[in-house]
Parts: structure tokens; C-alpha cells; sequence
């Protein structure tokens, strides 16, 4: 059986990494092709990220880089379609909700390809978002839907999605994780920083909602200052961000020294760095919506800046409390957390290293009914 896997963004790669892997170990069965579209570009966006996963070259590189969503997601389609001609796989992969995603699996369809979607059934209910919209065209289309938790069935099938389509196979974002957890605490990537364990946050911001208003920007930094006024906060920033702080004229509200209390900013992160920092860190600031899932599984308490989440297993099972974007409503979901008494998240459903070996074994049912 031949399979063709899209990855496109930062967030992507981890996700792809597992199921390749478990792939690989059956290699008998797969023939495997990997995309990958460009969308991310920056050595420390993307190929950081294949070294750390320890992920081969991709098979084609479409380099479609940046610009506007019509842009990108026409771009991806443009450029995809030749090679899912000429690769012609009996099952097209494609991960998460970024552009590329959308743009695989509407290409792939149009080509009369099967195609799975894994991280299906997520929804934020929020319209402006644009994953919000990828995910609901994806999910209307794939034909195989991997989820990761029951709340993604059940939105699912609350839309009508026969039960045959939906395979709860857990995370294979957790995958990667746990794969990875023991030699990232091992790197102590903190001690470049001159921190303690514990005793420092780690922030990262990139949503369009979030930076690209000067005024909400800045009040989310203000807020994060005041509410943590005795805590260092490492900030990977990522290029987007970057360029909206330095144009904004907000470089004044960071701190020149990671140790200092105040919020320091470094270059984005590879993904052993930042699961270094993080699995030993006290407290996750984030606007991603992996993080929620990572800091969930690392037991450690994660304040999200965002008036909604996809992924509200995190706020049931784990350790994610959603904050909202204003000032009072960081500074309150800060100061709970802060003064609550530790308790064990619970770990959801499937959460537990083997998503991706669900996924291949699902997959090795249908290349049996197809032969
Ligand atoms: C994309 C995804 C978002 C995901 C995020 C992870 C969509 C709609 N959004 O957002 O869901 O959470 O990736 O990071 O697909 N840039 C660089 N170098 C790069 C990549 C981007 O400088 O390697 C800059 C460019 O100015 C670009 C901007 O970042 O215009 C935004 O990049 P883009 O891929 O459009 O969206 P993200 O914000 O990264």
C-alpha cells in the first residue's frame, strides 16, 4: 500500500514523525512518500524540527512559503496536484488544521484519492479562526477521521459522520512527547538560561487575534508582567510575532536577562529545546493549541490566552484553564492557578505513546479489504 503524508507547518511535523515511524516498522505492508509544502520554511520552523524527530528528507519539497491564506492554500493545491498524479498513493494522510492541510486533503479529493484525516473532529465553535474553517472543510471530506478524544466524536457525529468513518485512535502528538520526554529533561536546556526547575514560565503567542492588534498585544504582555511580577518567562517568538513587537515599538516591556523576573525573548525554539524548557518548567502561557495537550501530560499547569479551545478534554482531564485576552482575565486565571492546591490531572483516553500504531492498524485493515 502506498502512502502519501503532508506536513506543512511546525506543528505538523511531530504529529507526522510517529506514524511514520510505525510505518516504517511494518515496512513490508507501506511504501511511504512524504510532502511537504513549505508553508514553514525558516531553518528553525522546519528542518530543526526533522533533525529532532529524527524524520528523513521529505520526498517533495513544494516551498510555497508565505502569504496570504488564498494565497498559500492555491499554491499548495497548484502544486500538490502533479505529484499525488505522479505518486498516485492509495491513501493520502494530512494532520492537524493549518492551510496545507486543507489544501492536501481538497486536492487529494478532487483527484478521487482516499484520504484520512488525523486530529479530526476538534472545534473551537469560532468562525474567525481560520484552523475553525480548515477543520470543518477537512472533516467534511476525509474518509477516514482519526480522533483524539471523545469530544471530537462526539462533534462528529452530532454532524451527522456515520460511525464507520470515525476511529478513535488517541494522540500522536502525546507520541511524540513521550518518545522524546526522558532525553529533553536530560538536555536541561534551562541551565542555558542560568533557571532553576520550577521556578520559570515559558510563553508563546502567534495568533493572528492575539499580535496583530497593537493594543491587545500589549495588553496581553502587561497582564503576563503584572500577574507574574516574580517569575521568569522564556518567550520563543515566533517570526510573525517577532515582526509585530519590534513594528508596534513594545521591545521596551522585555527583560535583557532570562534569569530576571520579566518576560525574556529568545529565537523560535527546536522541538527538544522547547520540551526541555517546558518539562521542567512551572507554568505554560500559550495561544497554540498543542501546547494545551503537551502541558496536560506533563502534569503542569498551562493558562490559556484565548477566549475559546478546541480541545476542552484539556480543561476536563488536564491542567489547562482558559484564561480569555483581557487584562483582569489573565491576571485571575494567574493568580488561580498559582494559589491552587496541586492535584493529579487526569491522563485522557488513548493519550498513552500508541496512537500511531492505532492509526497503522486501522490503515492495515483497509489495505486488506482493498487487495
Ligand atoms: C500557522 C497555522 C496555525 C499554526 C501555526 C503554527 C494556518 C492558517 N495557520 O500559523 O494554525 O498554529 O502555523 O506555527 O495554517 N513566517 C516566517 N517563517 C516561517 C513561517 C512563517 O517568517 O518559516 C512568518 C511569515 O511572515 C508569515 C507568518 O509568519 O507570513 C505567518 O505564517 P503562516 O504559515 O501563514 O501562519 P502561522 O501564523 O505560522
Amino acid at each position: 500500500m502506498r502512502i502519501l503524508s503532508v506536513v506543512g507547518t511546525r506543528p505538523n511535523f511531530m504529529k507526522v514523525a510517529p506514524i511514520m515511524k510505525a510505518l516504517s516498522r511494518r515496512s513490508a505492508a507501506f511504501q511511504h512518500v512524504l510532502v511537504h509544502t513549505g508553508q514553514h520554511y525558516d531553518q528553525r520552523m522546519s528542518s530543526a524540527f526533522f533533525h529532532d524527530l529524527a524524520m528523513p528528507r521529505p520526498d517533495f519539497d513544494l516551498e510555497v512559503g508565505s502569504g496570504s491564506h488564498a494565497e498559500q492554500t492555491a499554491a499548495v493545491m497548484t502544486r500538490i496536484a502533479p505529484v499525488l498524479e505522479q505518486v498516485s498513493p492509495d491513501l493520502v494522510i494530512v494532520v492537524g488544521d493549518v492551510n496545507s492541510t486543507l489544501a492536501g486533503a481538497l486536492t487529494a479529493k478532487k483527484l478521487n484519492l482516499r484520504v484520512a484525516h488525523v486530529e479530526a473532529g476538534l472545534r473551537s465553535f469560532d468562525m474567525t479562526m481560520p484552523e475553525e474553517i480548515n477543520r470543518l472543510c477537512v472533516d467534511a471530506i476525509a474518509d477516514d477521521l482519526f480522533t483524539t478524544d471523545r469530544f471530537a466524536n462526539e462533534n462528529l457525529v452530532r454532524e451527522g459522520v456515520a460511525a464507520s468513518r470515525i476511529h478513535f485512535v488517541g494522540n500522536v502528538m502525546i507520541d511524540s512527547l513521550m518518545a522524546h520526554v526522558e532525553a529533553a529533561r536530560k538536555a536541561a536546556f534551562h541551565t542555558a538560561f542560568g533557571l532553576t526547575p520550577g521556578q520559570y514560565g515559558t510563553l508563546t503567542l502567534h495568533r493572528p487575534s492575539n499580535v496583530e492588534s497593537p493594543q491587545k498585544l500589549e495588553e496581553i504582555l502587561r497582564a503576563i508582567l503584572s500577574g507574574l511580577p516574580d517569575l521568569p518567562i522564556i518567550f520563543p517568538v515566533h517570526p510573525r510575532t517577532r515582526a509585530r513587537i519590534g513594528g508596534f515599538g513594545l521591545n521596551k516591556l522585555f527583560s535583557d536577562s532570562p534569569a530576571k523576573p520579566g518576560i525574556f525573548l529568545t529565537d523560535p525554539l527546536g522541538y527538544i529545546e522547547f520540551l526541555s524548557l517546558n518539562s521542567q518548567a512551572g507554568l505554560i502561557l500559550t495561544d497554540s493549541g498543542g501546547l494545551q495537550e503537551e502541558a496536560t501530560i506533563l502534569g503542569l499547569p498551562c493558562i490559556t490566552l484565548r477566549e475559546n479551545t478546541e480541545r476542552p478534554i484539556t480543561i476536563e482531564e488536564g491542567t489547562n484553564h482558559l484564561a480569555g485576552t483581557t487584562h483582569e482575565g489573565i491576571v485571575a486565571a494567574i493568580k488561580t492557578v498559582r494559589t491552587a492546591a496541586p492535584t493529579t490531572p487526569r491522563k485522557p483516553e488513548k493519550w498513552d505513546g500508541q496512537a500511531a500504531e492505532r492509526i497503522v492498524d486501522v490503515i492495515s485493515a483497509f489495505s486488506v479489504s482493498t487487495v
